[in-house]
C-alpha cells in the first residue's frame, strides 16, 4: 500500500517519538518538517533524516504533503489544523483537538465540508492493556458495565519538568493535559457521555520549580489544579473521576471498571502496556489477565498510522477528530458545572472506535516493536 506523505509542524519535545514512528510503521512518510523556531526543524531532520525543514508557510505550499502531523502546544493547535485543512490536507495532532469548543467545531465543519479526515491523539488506548480491557468486557468477563474509577493523583510535573509553566495555563491543568488519556480511556472502554457534574479549583496562585534545573523558581497558577467529576453514560453506567496536581500520596488505581458479575483494574492509560487484572464474582481475588493485543511499549503513532489506513482504505480512523471532540466536551463540562452548580448536558456524541483485529498485532501493520 502506497505510504501517505506526511509534514510534521512543531518539533518539540514530542516530536522526537513521532519521527520514530516514521521508520516504525512504514505507511507513514516523514517528507518535512516545520516549527516557528526554523533551528529546532533543521535539528530533527538532520537527525532523522527528513529530507526538508522549512517554514510553517513552505511546509503547507507542498503538492505532495497530504497530512499535517501537528505537534505545536494546545493553543496552536487549531490554527494548525485549520491550515492544514484549507491547505486541503488531512490533519492529525497532539491533544488535545484544540482548547474551545468553537475551534474544535469549526475543525470537524472544515474537514467534512473538504471530505478530508482529522484525528487526535491520545493513541494509547489502541496499546494493549486498553484493548485488552475492551476485549474483556465485550466478551462479558465483567458483565454489563455499571460505574468506573478514574483517577490522576499527583503533586504535578514542576519536580521534573525544568519550564513546567505552560501545564498551569488554561488548556492545561491535570484535566485538560491529562484528562484526555483517562477520558479517552473510559469511552472507549463504555461509549459516550450523556452528563457530567463537577468541582474544580486552584489552591495556590504560584508554584515553584522543584527539578533541578530552575530550581526555585516560581510561576503564576491559571487553571484548576484539583477537578472532581462524576459522569452519567450514555449505558447507564456512572464515573467518578479525579485529576489533581495537588495530591502528594495515594494508593486509588488509575482506572476501574466495575461489572454487573466483577470488576476490573487498568494501569495508567498514558501507557500502552501494563496490567489489566478481573475479580469475578466467584473469584477470591484479582488475577492478571494475559494481553489478547500487542503494541505494549511506547507506540505512539499507531493512532496516525491507523488514520494513515483509513485514508488508504476510505474508511473512519480510531483515534478520530468527533472523540476528540466529546472528551473536549466533557472537560469544558466539568468547569461549566462547577461554575453553575448544575449538571452539563453534552450536546455531541461519539461512536465507541472498533477494537483492533487481532491479527494485526505486528505482521498487520508490519511494525517492529
Ligand atoms: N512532551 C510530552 O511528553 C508530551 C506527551 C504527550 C503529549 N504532548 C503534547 O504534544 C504537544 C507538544 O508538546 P511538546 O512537549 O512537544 O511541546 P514543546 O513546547 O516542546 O514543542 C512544541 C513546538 O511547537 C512549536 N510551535 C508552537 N506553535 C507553533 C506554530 N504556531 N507554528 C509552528 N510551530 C509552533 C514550538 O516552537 C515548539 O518547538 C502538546 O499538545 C502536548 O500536550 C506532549
Amino acid at each position: 500500500m502506497k505510504a501517505v506523505r506526511i509534514g510534521i509542524i512543531g518539533c518539540g519535545n514530542i516530536s522526537s517519538i513521532y519521527f520514530e514512528a516514521g521508520s516504525k510503521f512504514p505507511i507513514l512518510d516523514i517528507v518535512a518538517c516545520a516549527d516557528l523556531d526554523i533551528e529546532r526543524a533543521r535539528a530533527q531532520a538532520e537527525k532523522y533524516g527528513i529530507p526538508h525543514a522549512c517554514s510553517v508557510e513552505e511546509l503547507l505550499a507542498k503538492p505532495d504533503i497530504e497530512l499535517v502531523l501537528n505537534l505545536t502546544i494546545p493553543s496552536s493547535h487549531a490554527e494548525i489544523h485549520l491550515k492544514a485543512l484549507d491547505a486541503g490536507k488531512h490533519t492529525y495532532g497532539e491533544k488535545p483537538l484544540a482548547i474551545e469548543l468553537k475551534e474544535s467545531k469549526q475543525i470537524l465543519d472544515l474537514a467534512a465540508e473538504k471530505g478530508l479526515l482529522v484525528g487526535t491523539a491520545p493513541d494509547t488506548f489502541l496499546g494493549g492493556v486498553l484493548q485488552t480491557g475492551r476485549k474483556l468486557i465485550e466478551d462479558g468477563w465483567i458483565g454489563k458495565p455499571i460505574a468506573a474509577n478514574a483517577f490522576l493523583m499527583c503533586h504535578g510535573p514542576e519536580s521534573f519538568h525544568p519550564n513546567p509553566d505552560f501545564l498551569y495555563q488554561k488548556g492545561a491543568g491535570p484535566l485538560f493535559d491529562m484528562g484526555p488519556y483517562y477520558l479517552t480511556a473510559l469511552i472507549h472502554l463504555m461509549g459516550p457521555v450523556k452528563r457530567v457534574t463537577g468541582s474544580a479549583a486552584s489552591f495556590a496562585k504560584e508554584r515553584m520549580v522543584t527539578s533541578e534545573i530552575n530550581y526555585g523558581r516560581k510561576f503564576p497558577v491559571e487553571t484548576p489544579t484539583h477537578v472532581a467529576g462524576v459522569l452519567d453514560f450514555q449505558n447507564g453506567a456512572i464515573a467518578t473521576m479525579v485529576m489533581s496536581f495537588d495530591v502528594w500520596g495515594t494508593r486509588l488505581p488509575f482506572i476501574e471498571i466495575h461489572g454487573t458479575t466483577g470488576s476490573m483494574i487498568l494501569s495508567d492509560p498514558n501507557e500502552f502496556g501494563g496490567k489489566v487484572l478481573v475479580k469475578r464474582q466467584d473469584y477470591t481475588d484479582f488475577v492478571e489477565m494475559p494481553l489478547t493485543h500487542g503494541f505494549t511499549t511506547n507506540n505512539r503513532g499507531i493512532g496516525l498510522m491507523d488514520m494513515a489506513f483509513a485514508i488508504r482504505e476510505g474508511r473512519e480512523q480510531r483515534a478520530s477528530g468527533e472523540l476528540g471532540y466529546h472528551v473536549l466536551e466533557v472537560m469544558h463540562g466539568f468547569y461549566i458545572a462547577s461554575d453553575s452548580g448544575q449538571h452539563y448536558q453534552l450536546n455531541s456524541v461519539c461512536k465507541k472506535p472498533e477494537l483492533l483485529p487481532l491479527e494485526l498485532t505486528h505482521q498487520g501493520f508490519n511494525i517492529l516493536e
